[in-house]
C-alpha cells in the first residue's frame, strides 16, 4: 500500500484548475446503463480509482465506454442485470445501478454495499423508493433482488431522512415510469441538479432538482446525450483550505464558488480572506484564524465532506472550535490520526471540541476514509517536518492529480509504494 510523504512547512501560492466532481460522476456514469445502443457523451470525468470501479461495473453489465479526446462516449445494452459482490464491495455508490436497471430492464440484481468507515451505510430508502413505484424487491444471500415485469409506475415518495444516493436512484427510476413521481425531502446537493440536467437532456422530464421537491414526468425511453460534470466542490474547499492552513494564497479555477456558500462563510468569520469570481475563488491567509464552529448539514449546509478537512484547520486556529457531525455515525476516523500529530481534540459521540495550537507536529498518521486522508494531507502541509500518510489509496479514490496540483503550488510531496 503505497504511502505519501509530506515535506510541510511551505505557504502554498499558485493556481489550481478543479476537475470534474467524483460525487456527480458516478450516478452520470450509471445514466450510461439508459440510452441502450445510443450514446451518452460525458465531458469533464475525473480520473479516479472510483470513476474507474464504476466503468468497470458498467462494462461488466455489458455497457461499452471509449474515450474520445477529454470525453467518455457510453453506450450498449445491458448483457447482464447483476452487479456482483466482489466490485459492489469495493465501492458502495454501485447501489446507483439498481434504479437505472430496474426502470429500462424491468429488473436488478445488486449486491448489498456494504458499510464502510464512516458507518454503516444502509440502502433500505433506495429499497423503498423502488418499491413505491411498484418494484418487487427480496433480500437474499447479500443482494437486492429487484423486478418490475411490467414496469415502474409514478407515486409520491417521501424521503423520512435526506439521502443523496436515494434521491439519485429514485430519480434515475422514475425518468421511465408510467406517470408522475414526486420526491419529496429530496437532496438538494448540487451533483442532483447536475444529474437532473443531463437527464433531461437525454429526453427525460425532471424539474425542481436543487429543491426539497422533485417532479419527474415518466417518458417511454431516453436518448443520446452530451453532458459535461459539474466541478468538484469539495476538492475546490480542500485545496481552500489548504491555503488558510499553510497561510497561503491559492487562486482555484473550473469551479463554481456558489457550491462552497457554506464552507467560504465559515472561512471568513476564521479571518480568511475568499474573494470569488464567476468559476473562480483566491483565497488568502497571512498567518493564524479564529475558531469557528460548524455543524454538517445537507445541502446547502455545510458539507459533511469538508468536516474532517475543517476540523484540521480549526487544529490551528485561536480558541475553539465546536465541530458537529451530524449525517454519519462514525465520521470522526481521523481523530486519533490528527491527535498523533498533536492536536487537541476531545469528542463525544458526534460532537468534537478542538483547542487550537500555534503548530502540529510531524508524524506518521494513517488515512482511513477519502476524506480522513486528504484532512490528515493538509495538516502534513501546514506542519514543519516530514508527515508520512499510509493507506493512500483512500485518497486516490476521490482527488485526481493531488501530487501534481499541490506540487506545481510549493508543495513537496512524494509517493512511497509500499507492499
Ligand atoms: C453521498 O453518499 C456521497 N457519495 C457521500 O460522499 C456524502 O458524504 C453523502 O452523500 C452525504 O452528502 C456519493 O455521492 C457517491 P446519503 P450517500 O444517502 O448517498 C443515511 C465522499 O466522501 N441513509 O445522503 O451514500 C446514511 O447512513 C462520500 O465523497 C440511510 O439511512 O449518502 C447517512 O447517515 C462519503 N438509508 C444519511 O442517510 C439509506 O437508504 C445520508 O446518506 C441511505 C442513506
Amino acid at each position: 500500500m503505497d504511502s505519501l510523504k509530506i515535506y510541510g512547512g511551505t505557504a502554498l501560492t499558485g493556481e489550481i484548475a478543479i476537475s470534474g466532481a467524483k460525487n456527480a460522476a458516478l450516478p452520470l456514469l450509471a445514466c450510461g446503463l439508459m440510452v441502450g445502443t445510443e450514446t451518452l457523451r460525458l465531458g469533464n470525468v475525473p480520473d479516479l480509482a472510483d470513476t474507474r470501479l464504476m466503468l468497470a461495473l458498467l462494462g461488466h453489465l455489458g455497457v461499452e465506454a471509449k474515450k474520445d479526446g477529454d470525453d467518455l462516449l457510453l453506450s450498449g445494452a445491458a448483457t447482464s442485470l447483476v452487479a456482483p459482490y466482489d466490485l459492489v464491495s469495493q465501492m458502495r455508490a454501485s447501489i446507483l445501478v439498481m434504479g437505472p436497471l430496474l426502470a429500462r430492464y424491468g429488473e436488478a440484481r445488486v449486491s448489498l454495499p456494504g458499510g464502510c468507515a464512516i458507518g454503516t451505510r444502509p440502502v433500505d430508502l433506495h429499497i423503498r423508493a423502488m418499491q413505491k413505484m411498484g418494484a418487487i424487491v427480496e433480500l437474499a444471500d447479500g443482494y437486492v433482488q429487484a423486478r418490475a415485469p411490467k414496469g415502474l409506475t409514478g407515486a409520491k415518495i417521501l424521503f423520512p431522512i435526506v439521502s443523496v444516493g436515494a434521491t439519485e436512484n429514485a430519480m434515475m427510476a422514475a425518468c421511465l415510469a408510467r406517470g408522475q413521481t414526486q420526491l419529496v425531502n429530496a437532496a438538494r446537493e448540487p451533483e442532483i441538479i447536475d444529474l437532473a440536467d443531463c437527464l433531461n437532456i437525454m429526453g427525460a422530464k425532471i424539474s425542481g432538482a436543487g429543491s426539497d421537491v422533485i417532479t419527474i414526468e415518466g417518458v417511454d425511453s431516453l436518448h443520446s446525450g452530451h453532458h459535461s460534470v459539474v466541478p468538484d466542490r469539495v476538492e475546490a474547499g480542500s485545496y481552500a483550505i489548504a491555503a488558510a492552513m499553510t497561510g497561503g494564497h491559492l487562486r482555484l479555477t473550473q469551479m463554481r464558488p456558489h457550491h462552497l456558500e457554506s464552507l467560504f462563510e465559515a472561512m471568513r468569520q476564521a479571518g480568511v480572506s475568499v474573494d470569488i469570481g464567476e468559476n473562480t475563488a483566491e483565497i488568502r491567509a497571512d498567518g493564524r484564524y479564529q475558531a469557528v464552529d460548524i455543524e454538517t448539514q445537507p445541502h446547502p449546509g455545510f458539507p459533511t465532506d469538508l468536516q474532517a478537512q475543517f476540523m484540521a484547520m480549526m487544529c490551528l486556529a485561536e480558541g475553539r472550535s465546536k465541530i458537529s457531525e451530524t449525517i454519519f455515525e462514525n465520521r470522526f476516523m481521523h481523530v486519533p490520526e490528527l491527535m498523533r500529530m498533536g492536536a487537541d481534540i476531545t469528542t463525544d459521540g458526534r460532537v468534537a471540541m478542538v483547542t487550537g495550537k500555534p503548530s502540529l507536529l510531524s508524524a506518521q498518521v494513517m488515512a482511513t476514509d477519502l476524506r480522513a486522508s486528504v484532512c490528515l494531507v493538509l495538516a502534513g502541509l501546514a506542519t514543519k517536518g516530514e508527515t508520512t500518510v499510509s493507506r493512500i489509496y483512500h485518497l486516490d479514490r476521490g482527488y485526481a492529480d493531488l501530487e501534481a496540483k499541490l506540487g506545481a503550488c510549493g508543495a513537496r510531496l512524494e509517493r512511497v509504494s509500499g507492499a
